[in-house]
């Protein structure tokens, strides 16, 4: 074999060691590479805002609110993706056993022998040392920091050998109390693989383990092996049964537009060979070892393409139209190395495969046969493809993005491709349909950047703008108040500016309370229970001002608004076609005011809605959801999930001036409703 090819094999297939990520530095990077354009901010007593409901500054995009998820805060391996069992196929490269525990003095072991398959070259062995005969063998798994049993049942599965035993007991145990149990018999000296179900009646408990275990038979050596163990709690969510319920619904509750997956850093990896290669996704979960994820864990890519996208598919728009994917495909670059262009031919054909696989139909290509196969005749569609993560500048990105460009669009013309570079920054030139715009900050700074977009400065390089990761990440404790509040003001310059930037996500999504790597986050969750960040609340809020307007177009307006005032606004209108907002309000248009108070003062507010169509008339009823607290530090925690939530209210007006006054430190969305008769 050529050298350069055992060279390119190497970085895309060998195993490597130990994984570190700056995220500090890599931050500072971030927020000091995008210039602010600071708003003047002042106080002021009242603030006066103009709408004129005749003049649309723009029509806000359809895809503009959507989720990022990366797999990250064992986000997805030990949260949404609910496989219950931790170190459950013994790959991770480090030859630990943890977080398995022998229940006595049995010595556990990672077995290299008589591996299960090419996938798994490694099991744990059970070794009973000399105990006597009748005595209970075997170990417990403690689950991603214990395991629910506010759960009606698991679905249990794993793979056995032994040479000298033939029966096991599979148990749900805490301590000395044991919630379930059965038994598992044909133990033989090949492998095979088991299932059962356990049930029980669900009690308040989330620090339970799993045990496998048997009566010794008191020979000398007596060993039993276990491999790719899996439990997954009760019935999963719409028909995935590997889906945690709980978490895919607070995350269907922001009605995203899209889904960005699988990351972020973790498709890059810290080496290549550690990327997210989906091709090692597919299949029954024994054929898939997992990897290195760069967020320091090993995933074993249970969560992979296929249910990723069928994940994606369960959801839908604040429209009632389904979720759309945005797929970040590795483009050569990892956070050490860059593949030349006469490299990287591999991976932009991993990158065509994968787009064979969602879309590629099932009788004439290969990969749509993969995915038929895996129980998905019906194509994936996929909407955006973002080549790449955070590369720009990297060497060789310009280059190779180049030929990832020319490959997919060349077949996937209606595709819309995402780079990392903005138009400006490829020195050679190259075409760009949306690039990507990240920004970390504090909160002073992400509100005052809110007229960031605003201006020709972005918009004179003629590129769509995908806003796929923002976040207050200084200041903001584990998610507090001011970081949502300043989000919504950043929210309303993304969407006064949506004809430029299309498409937007907050970041990170999840966070498993145990593994705070990345924080803030919008949804933190244990092994029970979950809470959403005030960040989260605000997702929500943003997301459901739009509910109920299906198919309806949503402009912002021309409004004005005192410039001294240190309030941030937006206003959106959205004509209520829908049976749904017929029913719910009597009206066929619809204002959605967006006002956002960043001081610690209430803050008056008189509102003009000039111009409204012919033979209109504003409802006297306005609904308000407001989002606010007293104090800006404040964060929801397991013990308070919603201190801080968005509650709805009402503002009763008489005609289309009217006032009303903004809570400190609120986001709130005002819904008027005019009706023509
Ligand atoms: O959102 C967390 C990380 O932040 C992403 O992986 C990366 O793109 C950014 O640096």
């Amino acid at each position: 074999m050529l050298r350069g090819a055992v060279l390119l094999m190497s970085l895309l297939g060998a195993v490597s060691g130990m994984h570190s990520y700056d995220q500090q530095n890599r931050h500072a990077r971030l927020s000091e590479s995008k210039p602010y354009v600071v708003k003047p901010v002042g106080v002021a007593d009242a603030t006066t805002w103009t709408i004129d409901a005749s003049k649309p500054l723009v029509n806000v995009s359809a895809d503009l609110f959507g989720i990022f998820f990366e797999e990250i805060n064992h986000s997805g391996f030990g949260g949404l993706y609910s496989q219950s069992i931790s170190n459950s196929n013994f790959e991770d490269g480090r030859s630990i056993v943890s977080p398995w525990k022998p229940l006595g003095s049995e010595r556990l072991t990672i077995d290299s022998r008589r591996p299960l398959n090419g996938h798994q070259p490694h099991s744990l062995r059970i070794q009973a040392l000399g105990q006597s005969k009748g005595s209970t063998i075997g170990v417990t798994n403690p689950g991603f920091w214990g395991v629910d049993v506010n759960q009606p049942s698991y679905s249990v599965s794993f793979f056995v050998r032994s040479d000298s035993i033939t029966s096991l007991t599979v148990s749900l145990v805490n301590g000395a109390k044991t919630y379930a149990t059965a038994d598992v018999d044909g133990i033989t000296r090949e492998w095979t693989k088991k299932t059962l179900t356990l049930k029980y009646d669900p009690v308040n408990d989330a620090a339970a383990s799993f045990q496998f275990s048997w009566q010794s038979t008191g020979l000398a050596d007596e060993s039993l092996f276990l491999d790719v163990v899996t439990a997954f709690p009760g019935e999963g969510w719409k028909g995935l049964p590997y889906v945690r319920s709980d978490l895919a619904e607070m995350m269907a509750n922001i009605k995203p537009a899209f889904v960005r997956f699988p990351g972020g850093c973790y498709v890059e990896g810290d080496d290549l060979v550690n990327r997210f290669n989906w091709k090692n996704s597919l299949g029954p979960i024994e054929n898939r070892p997992g990897h290195w994820n760069l967020w320091n864990y090993w995933t074993e890519d249970g969560l992979g393409l296929y249910e990723f996208l069928s994940l994606i598919e369960k959801l839908e728009d604040p429209y009632g139209n389904p979720t759309r994917a945005i797929w970040v495909v590795n483009n050569g670059i990892s956070h050490a190395q860059s593949l030349t262009p006469d490299q990287v031919t591999p991976l932009i054909n991993d990158a065509m495969d994968s787009l064979e696989f969602a879309m590629g139909d099932p009788a004439s290509t290969e990969w749509g046969r993969m995915r038929a196969d895996m129980g998905h005749p019906q194509p994936f569609p996929i909407s955006y493809v973002a080549i790449g993560n955070e590369d720009c500048g990297k060497p060789w990105y310009e280059e190779n993005y180049k030929l990832f460009y020319t490959a997919i669009n060349t077949k996937y013309p209606d595709i819309q491709l995402i780079s990392n570079c903005e138009p400006k920054s490829f020195k050679e030139g190259a075409k760009t349909q949306v690039w990507d715009f990240h920004i970390y900050t504090s909160p002073d700074k992400l509100a005052a950047g809110a007229n960031t977009f605003d201006g020709s400065y972005y918009r004179n390089e003629g590129a769509k703008i995908f806003n796929s990761e923002y976040a207050v990440t200084t200041g903001a404790g584990k998610g507090n108040l001011i970081a949502a509040i300043a989000e919504a003001a950043w929210m309303t310059g993304l969407e006064r500016n949506s004809d430029l930037v299309t498409t937007a996500s907050y970041a990170p999504l999840f966070v498993n309370q145990a593994d705070y790597t990345w924080s803030p986050d919008a949804i933190v969750f244990n092994s029970q229970a979950v809470y959403g960040t005030p960040s989260y609340w605000n997702q929500v809020l943003w997301s459901t001002s739009f509910n109920g307007l299906v198919s309806g177009s949503v402009q912002t307006l021309a409004y004005q608004l005192d410039p001294t005032a240190n309030v941030t606004v937006a206003v959106s209108v959205g004509k209520a076609n829908s049976a749904l907002q017929k029913a719910q309000a009597g009206a066929n248009l619809v204002l959605i005011h967006k006002l956002v108070n960043l001081k610690a003062d209430a803050q008056p507010i008189d509102i003009t809605i000039n111009n409204l169509p012919a033979g209109a008339t504003l409802n006297p009823t306005l609904d308000v959801v407001t989002l606010a607290g007293s104090d800006p530090n404040q964060e929801n925690s397991m013990a308070d999930p919603e201190a801080i939530k968005t509650v709805p209210s009402t503002l009763t007006v008489t005609g289309p001036s009217f006032s009303t006054t903004l809570p400190p430190y609120s986001a709130t969305v005002v819904r008027a409703y005019a009706t023509t008769n």
